[in-house]
């Protein structure tokens, strides 16, 4: 006897709020070049200080603002700029509302804010609508009204929404993405991408508790877009492939609460956030994505990142390597000298070299030097920093659009979604309401 199947109810839909008439999508947003791009720095505390030196080292930059709940976090910028030799930036501090001011002020092009979540996209909104672009840290909207309040707003105004993804730009990723690309690794079809990293010994840093607070409130992949960014470059989402559904399978939380019943004597039994958290995405081009998240256990730092294609393969965590036949390879990398090998093992150390340096990333190449001197995740924050400035001055469509950040950052509610109803599918929304397919292929402008 076979069970009824009700069609209708096997994937849930979340409602998408119609484009109001007139205003149109921000594919390929190019807006008037900014020769000198006046910053503001709002959110100063482990993340935000790196921010601003790196700013310091390109040129055609003006550190305007700094801005922190705290007054010594701006001060503690400030302190630095003036060793750098730069003049001090206006000070805004004292509480949560402060930015406001800061967002309002006429001299600056460009808000960058690297506070907790919670206020990412409230601040993203005003910046835009007080004429601002906006750059927003990771995951920079945590729910779909925030993701849809940011699309809105930068499709009314024509302002840029950028999130900070900065792992898109490590030199592995950059390399790897360009050999896809070029068709070295044939279609790629499957990724597989993480973030996993015990932050035991960083919660009590966070401001205020923000993090373990937002963990405890939230099961799902609260976390995703380190992973997920990177395989939707290469998958080229929303420029000819689109994400359609969503699975996600978790565990019972297990070392978080042990963390706080260890800290505080508090039985945590509300904390939401499993110990492993695995969602599966499916592509309206039949491809697939695992993307994992696990901030509790004892395990060596991975963002997995894995790319599966129909010619090669390509794999950073544990282990750095790629998996391609000697004959799809060029014979100037690999040449009759070199004994065959097959994509059923990594390739030989000498030939992974020589084909990573064949097949860097043009945007990284004249920056390569700087980006490891500057340094920051070992040069990718600064490459991350000097091209959103780059395209800015050049009056250049950004390599990241606020369609990248609602795609990698929908994860957050809809996995929770999915894992609050028995892992059932969730559908993933069209961000572009249309135009996923208008582009062909990622670019980043030169
Ligand atoms: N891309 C990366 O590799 C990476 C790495 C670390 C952190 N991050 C992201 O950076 C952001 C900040 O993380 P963090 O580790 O610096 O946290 P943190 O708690 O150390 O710093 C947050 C800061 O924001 C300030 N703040 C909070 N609300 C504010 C408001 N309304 N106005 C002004 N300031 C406010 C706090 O005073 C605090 O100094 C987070 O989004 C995090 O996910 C990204």
């Amino acid at each position: 006897m076979f069970a009824e199947v009700n069609a209708s109810a096997q994937m849930i839909k979340t409602s998408v709020p119609v484009r109001p008439e007139g205003q149109q999508d921000v594919l390929a947003l190019a807006c008037e070049p900014i020769p000198t791009v006046r910053v503001a720095f709002i959110g100063l505390g482990m993340r935000g200080p790196g921010a601003v030196e790196a700013m310091t080292y390109i040129p055609g930059v003006e550190i305007v603002a700094l801005c922190d709940v705290l007054e010594a976090n701006t001060k503690k910028v400030n302190e630095m700029l003036v060793k750098r030799g730069f003049p001090k930036a206006k000070e805004f501090y004292g509480d949560t509302t402060v930015w406001r001011k800061v967002t309002a002020l006429k001299d600056v092009d460009l808000i960058y804010v690297a506070t907790d979540w919670l206020h990412h996209a409230t601040i993203g909104v005003q910046a835009m609508k007080d004429g601002k672009h906006v750059a927003i840290e990771v995951p920079s909207a945590t729910s779909l009204d925030e993701i849809w309040a940011l699309i809105n707003t930068s499709e009314q105004t024509r302002k840029h929404c950028m999130m900070l993804e900065n792992c898109v730009y490590d030199f592995f990723e950059l390399t790897t993405l360009n050999m896809v690309q070029q068709g070295l690794l044939g279609e790629v079809f499957h990724g597989e991408g993480a973030y996993i990293h015990c932050l035991q010994s960083y919660w009590p840093k966070y401001w205020n508790n923000w993090r373990l607070d937002f963990n405890r409130k939230h099961r799902g992949d609260v976390y995703p877009t380190h992973g997920l960014g990177p395989i939707c470059q290469a998958m080229n989402i929303h420029r000819g492939d689109k994400l359609n559904y969503l699975v996600s399978m978790d565990t019972r939380p297990i070392s978080n609460p042990a963390y706080i019943k260890d800290k505080t004597g508090e039985d945590a039994k509300d904390f939401r956030n499993g110990e492993q958290t695995m969602t599966m995405i499916y592509t309206e081009k039949q491809k697939s994505i695992l993307i994992e998240h696990n901030i509790a256990s004892p395990r060596p730092y991975s963002r997995m990142y894995q790319l599966t294609g129909t010619k090669g393969f390509a794999n950073k965590y544990p282990v750095e390597g790629l998996a391609i036949d000697k004959k799809d390879i060029g014979g100037d990398v690999a040449p009759k000298s070199i004994e065959d090998f097959s994509a059923h093992n990594f390739m030989p150390e000498k030939v992974k070299e020589d084909l990573m340096n064949k097949y860097k990333n043009p945007i990284a190449i004249d920056i390569e030097d700087l980006a490891k001197e500057v340094g920051g995740h070992g040069g990718m924050d600064f490459i991350l920093n000097y091209r959103l400035i780059h395209c800015l001055q050049k009056g250049l469509p950004l390599d990241m659009d606020v369609y990248d950040l609602a795609e990698w950052c929908c994860l957050i509610p809809l996995s929770e979604i999915s894992l609050d109803n028995n892992s059932m599918p969730v559908e993933i929304p069209d961000f572009t309401r249309g135009g996923w397919n208008k582009l062909n292929g990622l670019t980043f402008a030169k």
